[in-house]
């Protein structure tokens, strides 16, 4: 069950973010052409996407090449503050990225099902194949936070969503965690169809959730994993715990 990562320990929030930030940067100069990210929700990426609009950072992306999806929304309106592409817009697409580029989990359809299954047809468009092929991952770089329960987007343990095998979206009618609100995510096929996998973990918070992963309990973040490189950027505090 213990997926093939590489665990990148770093001092601080800040640090984390910044090593983010050079993986993307790298990621996306390893593709000349189009270039797929999808990013993450919850507060784990905060830090990154705030470095993401500085100067330093902004002047080393290409942003007219460079496509934004996100991995999981929570089933609330575009400028709910819970939206998580609405939080990723807020913080740096918005003044950073072509609009054009910038590829929300639209949340205007009657029910969560129907919005899985129209950002299902929106990858697959950008994929151009119906059909994943595991030598040519859909990202080239997808962000992941872990919850408190060991989920990823929003694939909750035990709920029938993380067995998905065929549909890259679906619809998660109740949360296992707070927001309490209805999800839509991308399943384990979609997700793990990437170059490069990223978590990001920091906090002494985090510390109870990261020991169950790391000792390779059955978790949904101990299912996703791309076929190329898988990399757990964990902070001190999240590592060591409160007692450090
Ligand atoms: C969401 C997520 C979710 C999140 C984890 C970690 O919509 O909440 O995408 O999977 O990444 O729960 O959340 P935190 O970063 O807030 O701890």
């Amino acid at each position: 069950m213990v997926p093939n990562r590489l665990v990148i320990t770093v001092s601080d929030p800040a640090a984390l973010a910044m090593a983010a930030a050079d993986r993307m940067v790298a990621r996306i100069a390893a593709n000349a052409d189009r270039v797929a990210i999808c990013l993450t929700g919850g507060s784990s990426p905060k830090t990154l996407y705030a470095l993401l609009a500085t100067d330093a950072c902004r002047n080393r992306i290409p942003w007219d090449r460079v496509h934004w999806f996100i991995g999981d929304e929570r089933f609330v309106e575009a400028q709910d503050p819970l939206n998580n592409m609405g939080a990723a817009r807020r913080s740096f697409l918005d003044r950073c990225a072509p609009a054009s580029n910038i590829h929300p989990i639209a949340t205007d359809s009657a029910d969560p099902d129907e919005s899985a299954r129209r950002y299902e047809n929106e990858l697959k468009s950008f994929y151009g194949a119906d059909m994943l092929d595991p030598a040519r991952p859909l990202f080239d770089m997808l962000l992941l936070g872990v919850g408190p329960d060991g989920h990823i987007a929003s694939l909750f343990p035990g709920y029938p969503a993380i067995e998905e095998t065929t549909r890259w979206v679906t619809g998660v009618p109740k949360a296992h965690v707070e927001p309490f609100v209805p999800r839509v995510t991308l399943t384990l096929p979609a997700l793990n169809s990437c170059r490069e996998m990223l978590f990001e973990v920091s906090g002494a918070d985090k510390h109870a959730i990261l020991t169950r992963v790391l000792a390779g309990e059955n978790l949904p973040a101990n299912r996703a994993q791309s076929s190329s490189e898988t990399v757990w950027l964990v902070d001190e505090a999240a590592l060591a715990g409160a007692a450090s």
